[in-house]
Parts: C-alpha cells; sequence; structure tokens
C-alpha cells in the first residue's frame, strides 16, 4: 500500500490492477496517508484558499428521468418550481454582495426556458457585476446552445458524466439517455472553451470498484478543470429508495486520490456529503477538496430541489449559509478566497 500511494503521489497515475488494490483494500491507515499527501498537494496549488460558488438553482422542472433523481419528471409527488429572469438576478445580485464571485445556474433540463433566454440572463449578470464568473449546469444540450451561452459570457459548466461504464450507466438512466451523448457534451463543451466539471456519485446502485476505475480513467483522459463527487443519497420517491447510500469513508478517500491524480483540479466538498456527516465539508477539504457551494436560492424554493432526501441547508438563508461556511472553514485553517476561483491555468480568464 505504502508503495502505492508514494507511486500515486509521485506520478499522478496508477495501472488499473494498482488502483484496484488501492481502494479494495483500503484501511483507515492508508486513508490516512492519503489524506496527509492529498491536502499537501492541494495547499501547493492553492495554498489555504476555499473557493466559494455561489448556487442557484432556478428550476426542478426536468424533462428527464434519471433513477436516482429526486426531481426526476416522473416524482409526481415533487412540488415544482421555477424562477423568473428577476429573481434569479435578485440572488445573483444578493450573492454578489455576499462575496461570491462565481454564480452557478443549476436546474433540471427544463425546456421553457429556450437558449435566449439563458443568454439573456447570463448578460444581465454580467451587466450587473463584470467580475462574476457564470457557471452554468442545465444538462446536455446542443453544441449551438453551448455556444450561445459561452458567446452570452458563461465560461464554465458543470455536467457529471456519473459513470464511464456503459452498462452501469444504463442501470442508472432510462434507455433515452446515452453515456455516449453525455461524453459527447463534455466534448464539445471543452473544444468550445469553458472550464469543465464532469464528475460522479460514489456508491450509486449497482457501482463496482471497477465501474469506479473506468471514472478514474475517463477523467484521466478527459482532463477537466473541476471534479464534483458526492455521495449517492437515496430519495423515498424515486425508483432507487431502497439502496444504501454511499460511504463518507470512500468518498472522502477518492477525493485524495483525485487530488493526487489531478494536483490543480478544483475539487468541491459537495452538499451531498455534507448531508451524511454533519463535518463532511470539513473532512473532504481536508482530504484535498478546495471548493464549496453555498446555496443562494430564495428560501422558499429551497426545499422543493430535492435531489436525496435530507438535503442540509434546505430551511437557511442565503446569508447564513455564507457566515455559516466561513466559520466552518476558519474553524479547520483555510480560508474563504474572495476571487473567481479559476482553474490555475485559466486564471485572468473569466
Ligand atoms: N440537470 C443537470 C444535469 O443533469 O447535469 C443538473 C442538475 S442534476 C440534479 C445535478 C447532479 O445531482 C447530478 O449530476 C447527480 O450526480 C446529482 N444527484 C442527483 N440525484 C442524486 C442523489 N440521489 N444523490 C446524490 N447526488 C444526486
Ligand atoms: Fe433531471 Fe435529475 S432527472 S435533474
Amino acid at each position: 500500500m505504502e508503495e502505492l500511494i508514494r507511486k500515486l503521489y509521485e506520478t499522478g497515475f496508477l495501472e488499473r490492477e494498482e488502483f484496484k488494490k488501492l481502494i479494495e483494500d483500503r484501511n483507515e491507515e492508508s486513508y490516512e496517508a492519503l489524506k496527509k499527501l492529498a491536502s499537501k498537494r492541494a495547499i501547493e496549488n492553492y495554498g489555504h484558499d476555499v473557493y466559494l460558488r455561489g448556487l442557484i438553482e432556478f428550476t426542478n422542472y426536468c424533462r428527464n428521468d434519471c433513477y436516482y433523481c429526486g426531481i426526476r419528471a416522473s416524482n409526481k409527488e415533487a412540488e415544482r418550481y421555477r424562477l423568473s429572469k428577476d429573481e434569479i438576478l435578485y440572488c445573483a445580485d444578493m450573492g454578489y454582495k455576499l462575496g461570491f464571485r462565481t454564480i452557478v445556474l443549476q436546474g433540471g433540463e427544463d425546456l421553457t426556458y429556450k437558449d435566449e433566454e439563458i443568454c439573456d440572463i447570463i448578460r444581465e449578470i454580467k451587466k450587473l457585476h463584470e467580475d462574476v464568473a457564470v457557471t452554468l449546469s442545465i444538462g446536455e444540450k446542443s453544441k449551438e446552445s453551448y455556444e450561445a451561452y459561452f458567446k452570452a459570457g458563461a465560461s464554465r459548466y458543470l455536467l457529471r458524466h456519473e459513470t464511464a461504464n456503459e452498462e452501469h450507466y444504463k442501470k442508472l438512466h432510462p434507455d433515452k439517455l446515452s453515456l455516449e451523448n453525455r461524453k459527447e457534451c463534455l466534448k464539445n463543451l471543452k473544444e468550445i472553451g469553458y472550464q469543465i466539471g464532469a464528475g460522479f456519485m460514489v456508491g450509486s446502485p449497482y457501482q463496482t470498484i471497477d465501474y469506479i476505475i473506468d471514472d478514474l480513467f475517463y477523467l484521466k483522459k478527459l482532463q477537466p478543470h473541476m471534479i464534483g463527487i458526492g455521495p449517492f443519497i437515496p430519495h423515498k420517491d424515486t425508483p432507487f429508495k431502497d439502496f444504501e447510500r454511499g460511504s463518507l469513508e470512500l468518498t472522502l478517500y477518492m477525493l485524495a486520490i483525485l487530488r493526487l491524480m489531478f494536483p490543480k483540479v478544483l475539487l468541491p466538498a459537495t452538499t451531498a456529503l455534507g448531508s451524511i456527516d454533519p463535518k463532511g465539508r470539513e473532512k473532504g477539504i481536508l482530504s484535498g477538496a478546495n471548493v464549496v457551494m453555498p446555496n443562494l436560492s430564495p428560501k422558499d424554493v429551497r426545499n422543493k430541489y430535492m435531489l436525496y432526501d435530507g438535503k442540509i441547508c434546505t430551511g437557511d438563508e442565503a446569508a447564513e449559509c455564507r457566515k455559516c461556511m466561513e466559520r466552518r472553514i476558519e474553524n479547520i485553517g483555510y480560508k474563504v478566497a474572495v476571487s473567481k476561483g479559476d482553474h490555475i491555468d485559466f486564471v485572468n480568464n473569466l
């Protein structure tokens, strides 16, 4: 184990069988060793800075039906909402005043918002505050749409690949969705010039260690600027309601591995991680993560963007979340960075 960890630290990669051993035979000792080296790598590249992204969950309508997701189209229990342009701009402006320099617009695939409307919202946010980076996370679209959003001023796009294994992808999604298209979207986004974020859930139903290694190999090839991973957590009104959630321990282990594989990547300690353990996000940062995404959505819609059961921060005001995050980050010896928080290779580039 020691040798494998050293090799990963020095070269940033392992052979398939080596990854398998590192993950399969993991124990407290190997986690501690990985964590120490991963936080060292993060500090070498980003110091003790933790970047904040203000998340606006602007619609929970979705045309898709991912089996794991609480806002999937077939969930008739979900109370649907969408925010108007003015509401989104209000949240973005409040985010700016609270020190956020990245606004993430996330939602289900809601075709009610036409491309022109999305572009208009992006332009208006940039008009309000030109030093804000706009990140989109609105799913699979055509290359033309991605180009239009980019031209309007969006510079980053989060689209988790979910799993890089075809068989596994089919078990998580209805036939209409394909891994091929997901990958095509990520390729297009990168070609256009976005900073892209890929990622997967840890412990999703039917996931095996081999599938996780497929994810690592895919990410190595893709070279995203951000990697979002968090535990799968069941939602009571989905087909996966009876599956177990992903573990804290494996998620932290994977965060540390990812930091060693991708020393410069932007790596969030996700809300899902914070939802399965009261100190989950802090533990994520100490395992190599360097981004957190507090919620900026209006209080009255937060409990409707329920991707999984037990999601945290659904009853708080944005300002409370911001303060709470700052306190948590400072308590572990890190600090909140008031900057756009670009990938190191993209600094000075909106
Ligand atoms: N519609 C966009 C998309 O598909 O990329 C963005 C919204 S989608 C809800 C954001 C992410 O939430 C997904 O990529 C998925 O990994 C995560 N997610 C959904 N359901 C989840 C669950 N039950 N547990 C943990 N994460 C979940
Ligand atoms: Fe569309 Fe989850 S099924 S956002």
